[in-house]
């Protein structure tokens, strides 16, 4: 896995664009100033230097370290600090909480999506978000980017199962047809899911 993305990071440019992602965008106001933002998978950066230039607190996690050395390279261009983690997602374990953990089209086997969604809520403050789109199931059925494996992708009603057993509140969750315009790596109508959870008290 490491190797597939250091490979698709290697060549010339940035893969998903270097705009941040529509949803992250559009929830951005949620994030308040000062907030200690999380991104997991985040590749080669987009969302992480658009928070870091809000004046944001942003770490950045990913398994791919070619895709790591792109984001710190831009950050330290633009002039703004972003932490770095380079690490698998199944071995990490939060060293503090976050006000805010977002995530843009990580694709992980079910189990491992599951594993992610409980440390992650566990990893946030009280009334912290966690921000999220990724591939659905239907994907499957589009040529727009994502694996064509249904193991690794994203399924509502287990997501509202799941979601349903943590401590959290479930603001937005909804299965959506879009059109991604990301780079060469996300481009025409998507099957999505998008979601904004709001730890629990
Ligand atoms: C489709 S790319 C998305 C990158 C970024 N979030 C974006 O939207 O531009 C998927 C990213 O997830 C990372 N990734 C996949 N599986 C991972 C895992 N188990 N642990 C950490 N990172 C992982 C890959 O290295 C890659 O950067």
């Amino acid at each position: 896995m490491q190797a597939l993305w250091n490979s698709k990071f290697s060549r010339d440019g940035f893969l998903y664009g270097t705009e941040v992602n529509n949803f992250i965008k559009e929830n951005s106001h949620l994030i308040k100033k000062g907030s200690k933002v999380l991104c997991l998978g985040e590749g080669e950066g987009r969302n992480a230097l658009f928070l870091a230039k809000k004046g944001l607190h942003v770490e950045a996690l990913d398994a791919s370290d070619i895709g790591l050395k792109k984001l710190q390279q831009r950050a330290l261009k633009e002039n703004v600090a972003i932490t770095i983690r380079h690490t698998l997602l199944e071995n990490w374990q939060a060293a503090h909480k976050y006000d805010v953990i977002i995530s843009t089209f990580i694709h992980l086997k079910r189990d491992e999506q599951k594993n992610m969604f409980i440390k992650a809520i566990d990893a946030l403050e009280e009334n912290g978000y966690f921000i999220a789109e990724f591939f659905s199931i239907d994907q499957m059925n589009f040529l727009s980017g994502g694996p064509k494996n249904t193991n690794l992708l994203y399924q509502l009603d287990e997501l509202y199962k799941l979601f349903s057993s943590l401590p959290c509140t479930i603001h937005k969750l909804s299965q959506e047809i879009v059109v991604l315009d990301e780079g060469k790596g996300h481009r025409g109508e998507a099957s999505v899911i998008r979601m904004v959870l709001k730890r629990e008290v």
